[in-house]
């Protein structure tokens, strides 16, 4: 299984999530490659927001992700594809080759706890409480792809 998240700028909640997912596939005992990639390259090359790394860092999570920008390749390679909002959905249906469209997903629709949320709301122009929540929900949706892969 080839897990690939997405978000805007890809230094904040999908290479979050591509950490999360990897300690919870290892907790687990399984195996899947998991990688994450924006929409704009603006940030290409860049590590995680420092804001985004402290606040992961504090819950154990270590992320060392470089930025970079989907490519067509990518919706080929990865087996699902998951973003994090309304617009990053509607961004990936437009750039989807038909054949791949089928594998586009959102991160909360695996959540259980959160399962009335809509949306990872970007935290880049927010305060602490945006990225507490960003890794909340991003747990929440990574325990309920772990519990995908185990059926
Ligand atoms: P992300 O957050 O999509 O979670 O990585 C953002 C980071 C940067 C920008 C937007 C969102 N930006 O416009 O630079």
């Amino acid at each position: 299984m080839r897990i690939l998240f997405i978000c805007l700028g890809n230094i904040c909640r999908s290479p979050l999530a591509e950490t999360i997912l990897n300690a919870k596939l290892a907790a687990a005992g399984l195996h899947a490659e998991v990688d994450s990639a924006g929409l704009i390259a603006y940030h290409a090359g860049e590590q995680a927001d420092p804001r985004m790394r402290a606040h992961a860092a504090r819950r154990g999570y270590n992320i060392t992700h470089r930025a970079r920008q989907i490519t067509q390749t990518d919706f080929f390679r990865f087996d699902l594809i998951i973003g994090m909002d309304a617009d990053n959905q509607r961004a990936l249906q437009q750039l989807a080759p038909a054949q791949t469209a089928h594998k586009i997903r959102t991160a909360v629709s695996y959540c259980d706890k959160f399962r009335h949320a809509d949306a990872v709301p970007d935290p880049y122009y927010g305060g602490d409480a945006g990225f507490e929540y960003a890794i909340d929900l991003l747990e929440d949706a990574c325990d309920g792809i772990i519990a995908t892969l185990q059926h």
